[in-house]
């Protein structure tokens, strides 16, 4: 048994779907979440700070003694290899998403939504055309959704409209399954779903990591804790709104206190 939580890290709240999908899939197990909500968005800065911030999240969450390391933040996860990072197992969200999609793709047209800094990246495309040469992957940067997604702007006429024109050009290369990649569109699924019809499946970063940590715990990669005893959720930055935001996302979990940390 390792009772060591697992660290999970993100740009802000939105990683909180990602937390959310660990807490329904691994019930015993403990997690630290990091948000970095004082330097909040990732997605509008350089590879090289995205990485430099990155680096000091994964440096707090080691020194609370983390078993994994999982790095929710698309962005972020742009930025990193998954490996190892000083011993212990990095998962970040592109491997799992890209694999997952190529898996329940039929057609292997795939979309791709995220931040610029995702898009710019081409992480995914380049994933996704390594595990399949034949997929044809379309990208499409889409940064309002994070603010209309922190602004609880959920499932509104006006969200609707702008999901709606950032998915006009890429619905036209009919594919059939669309990465949610960025942590929060998870949130504005419904308007999304809308927007592509049922004909297109949509793939968030939480399931996909799931899934591949599923793998790891029977591979033994990854070793079981026996009772989940804590759940901690450090910011580097509070407000009101993060926290009123954060019970949102989190429901039907309760939402711990919000611990303020200095990285
Ligand atoms: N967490 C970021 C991501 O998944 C979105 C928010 C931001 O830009 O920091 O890419």
């Amino acid at each position: 048994m390792d009772p060591r939580p697992i660290g999970v890290f993100d740009s802000g709240i939105g990683g909180l779907t990602v937390l959310r999908e660990l807490l329904y899939q691994f019930p015993n197990e403990n997690f630290i979440y990091l948000g970095d909500t004082a330097r909040l968005p990732y997605g509008s800065k350089s590879g090289d700070t995205i990485k430099k911030y990155s680096v000091q999240n994964l440096e707090f969450l080691k020194a609370q003694n983390v078993k994994a390391f999982i790095i929710a933040c698309n962005s972020a996860s742009t930025q990193m290899q998954e490996d190892n990072y000083k011993n212990i197992p990095l998962y970040n969200v592109i491997g799992p998403g890209a694999e997952e999609a190529v898996r329940i793709s039929v057609t292997q047209r795939i979309g791709v939504v995220g931040t610029r800094a995702t898009v710019l990246s081409k992480a995914y495309e380049n994933k996704i055309k390594g595990l399949a040469p034949q997929a044809e992957v379309f990208t499409q940067a889409c940064p309002l959704f994070v603010p209309l997604a922190e602004e609880g702007w959920i499932d509104d006429p006006i969200t609707n409209l702008i999901v709606y024109r950032y998915l006009k050009g890429l619905l036209q290369h009919q594919i059939d399954t669309l990465v949610l990649a960025c942590t929060h569109y998870p949130i504005l699924k419904n308007s999304i779903a809308r927007a592509t019809g049922n004909d297109v499946k949509l793939l968030d970063s939480g399931e996909a990591i799931a899934r591949k940590m599923q793998e790891d715990f029977k591979n033994q990669r990854l070793i079981v804790n026996q009772k989940q005893t804590q759940v901690r959720i450090c910011m580097t930055d509070s407000s009101n709104h993060f926290i009123a935001m954060a019970e949102k996302i989190l429901l039907p979990f309760n939402t711990p206190d919000f611990e303020v940390v200095n990285l």
